[in-house]
């Protein structure tokens, strides 16, 4: 099916996988990345040579200027005879911390990229959906919204657990309109988001933990959300898939 693909984050990890897996011909991908240029061209690359057609977007997802402007930019490149499916996946993590070590400008700062970044690049997302063609929403929440996370990443937790609410409260509201909104729960993935967390041996010391014994793959995530996106799962909204090895 043709479509306009919008993927946040899409340089690196899930958001990359999900790209790359969904890369053939009449697949629209607008690939937004933050700072990392380099790793959305090549995301890009090996999209092209799949036979989609590619657009680079950059925006910070934590500012909500920014994000007007990549509503724009996304009107711009979106056709809009074409449905436009959102992989809303663009995310941060920080160091472990207990409460006491969490700071206003930490917590600030994570809620503004995880989850009103999220909600804000949601609505630009459907107001292009509304020109006519429609579309599909799949937000990227984590385990850590369902744990808690406590004396690690209450923070991320909490900011994760808001998408998973946020999901449900949009699926109700654009369902009428055809727009279906779900949303996955990865576990432990294998991923650059621990060592951006200060943790780069958090696989290696819990990635056996899971009931299936071992960390998920980006590919496996990404299989997941592509299939919620697409007409196979044509029944399904306001459900949030825990893609986390039984955990
Ligand atoms: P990643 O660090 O490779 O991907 C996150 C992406 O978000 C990066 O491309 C990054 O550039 C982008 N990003 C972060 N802050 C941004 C900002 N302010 N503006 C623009 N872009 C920004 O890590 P991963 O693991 O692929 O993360 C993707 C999503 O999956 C995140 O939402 C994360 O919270 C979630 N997740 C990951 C898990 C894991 O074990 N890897 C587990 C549960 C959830």
């Amino acid at each position: 099916m043709d479509r306009t693909l919008l993927i946040t984050g899409a340089s690196s990890g899930i958001g990359a996988a999900c790209a790359r897996l969904a890369a053939a011909p009449g697949q629209h991908l607008l690939l937004h990345y933050g700072r990392n240029r380099e790793g959305a061209e090549a995301v890009a690359k090996d999209a092209r040579a799949k036979g989609a057609t590619v657009t680079l977007l950059q925006a910070d997802v934590g500012d909500a200027t920014e994000i007007a402007r990549l509503g724009a930019e996304m009107a711009e490149a979106a056709d809009p005879a074409l449905p436009l499916h959102l992989i809303n996946n663009a995310g941060i993590v920080d160091q472990r911390a207990s409460l006491a070590d969490l700071t206003a400008e930490r917590l600030t700062r994570m809620f503004a990229v995880n989850t009103v970044g999220a909600i804000l690049v949601a609505q630009a997302a459907v107001a292009l959906m509304r020109r006519g063609a429609g579309g599909q929403i799949v937000n990227v929440s984590s385990t850590a919204a369902r744990k808690g996370m406590g004396g690690e990443y209450v923070d991320y937790a909490a900011s994760k657990a808001a998408i998973d609410c946020f999901t449900i409260g949009l699926a109700d509201e654009l369902a009428a309109e055809g727009i279906r909104v779900n949303a996955v729960r990865p576990g432990l993935i294998e991923t650059e988001i621990h060592a951006k967390g200060g943790q780069p041996e958090r696989l290696d010391s819990i990635g056996h933990t899971p009931p299936l014994g071992r960390p998920g793959s980006t590919e496996e995530v990404a299989e997941v959300i592509l299939w919620l996106l697409s007409d196979s799962a044509s029944y399904v909204t306001r459900t949030v898939v825990d893609v986390a090895g039984g955990r």
